[in-house]
């Protein structure tokens, strides 16, 4: 892959991005919503602040990602007819993907995905929420096939319609040849309202990629985690409800309860991965058979 397609020393530096956007709630007591620090934070030009390597990872992101190359990306990936692994062999294949730029953290793929889960399991959910936790970024063995950054991570948004104002960076997309596309920019676009979320394509990346992977086996809240984990212009601003139903709307409950452990959990602390397998192998026998189609 060229390095023009690989803007971000690691793909975290997108995650930060976001905790900088969305600063981890805090705790209602003792909360003031007076403080002057408070409001600073909320009023930050997160844009303007942006490292120079996320601000050309949205630029290309918002540029490439058009209708056309979301067909086509799915025509590519959807057929799942790459590799067949084992959900301990997929995670350990994710784990061989090693950011350029990386000297301070020492955490791996597969550590952030162990530390997500561990969170959850410690709040007692149920056992496929756990599960979901383990495996919600497989889908970023993307990047092993070669594809580049700005279609693996990012948040997502829907394609062949208007793009919410909400969406970070927005001007990038004046570079986006869908621009030139009238039908593409009305708001509805090649959709029709109310017709639920599975009928809306969104921009390509490793949470449709792992979604349709793992689609047969997990509960709707679960696929539904998977599936719009980075749709953060809907789970965060609540933009594009003109495309939802009422079971999109209920399932992005579910959505937004994930969403904190996947951004917030992250500690220095190595999980134990020894202590913790005999867990996790019945876990992912419980709901996957033994090779997953990637
Ligand atoms: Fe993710
Ligand atoms: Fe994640």
């Amino acid at each position: 892959m060229s390095d023009a397609n690989k803007p971000l020393g690691t793909l975290d530096e997108w995650e930060d991005f976001l905790k900088e956007r969305y600063p981890e709630p805090q705790p209602v007591q003792g909360f003031q919503a007076t403080s002057p620090e408070k409001k600073k934070e909320q009023f930050r030009n997160y844009e303007a602040d942006a490292r120079p390597s996320v601000r050309e990872f949205y630029r290309l992101n918002h540029q490439h990602q058009t209708y056309g190359f979301v067909q086509q990306k799915r025509k590519e990936f959807l057929a799942l007819n790459r590799k067949q692994m084992s959900v301990w062999e997929a995670l350990d294949y994710l784990n061989t993907l090693v950011d350029d730029s990386d000297p301070d953290t020492d955490l791996s793929q597969l550590d952030h995905l162990l530390q997500t889960a561990e969170q959850i399991r410690n709040d007692g959910h149920p056992r496929w929420f756990i599960l979901t936790g383990l495996i919600h970024d497989l889908g970023k063995i993307l990047c092993l096939y070669g594809e580049p950054q700005w279609a693996v991570v990012g948040d997502t948004f829907p394609v062949g319609c208007a793009w919410s104002e909400k969406i970070v960076f927005h001007q990038f997309f004046d570079s986006n040849p869908d621009k030139e596309n009238s039908r593409y920019q009305q708001q509805l676009g090649v959709y029709e309202a109310g017709a639920g979320l599975d009928k809306v394509c969104m921009s390509w990346g490793h949470d449709e990629y792992l979604y349709h992977v793992v689609k047969d086996y997990l509960p709707d809240e679960a696929l539904y985690m998977i599936r719009y984990h980075s749709f953060d212009p809907a789970h965060r601003d609540g933009q594009y409800d003109y495309f939802m139903n009422d079971k999109d709307r209920k399932m992005f409950d579910w959505v937004r309860a994930f969403n904190p452990y996947d951004l917030y959990t992250k500690s220095h602390q190595k999980p134990n991965l020894m202590e913790l397998r005999p867990f996790y192998d019945e876990l992912i026998r419980e709901y996957f058979p033994e090779q997953l189609k990637f």
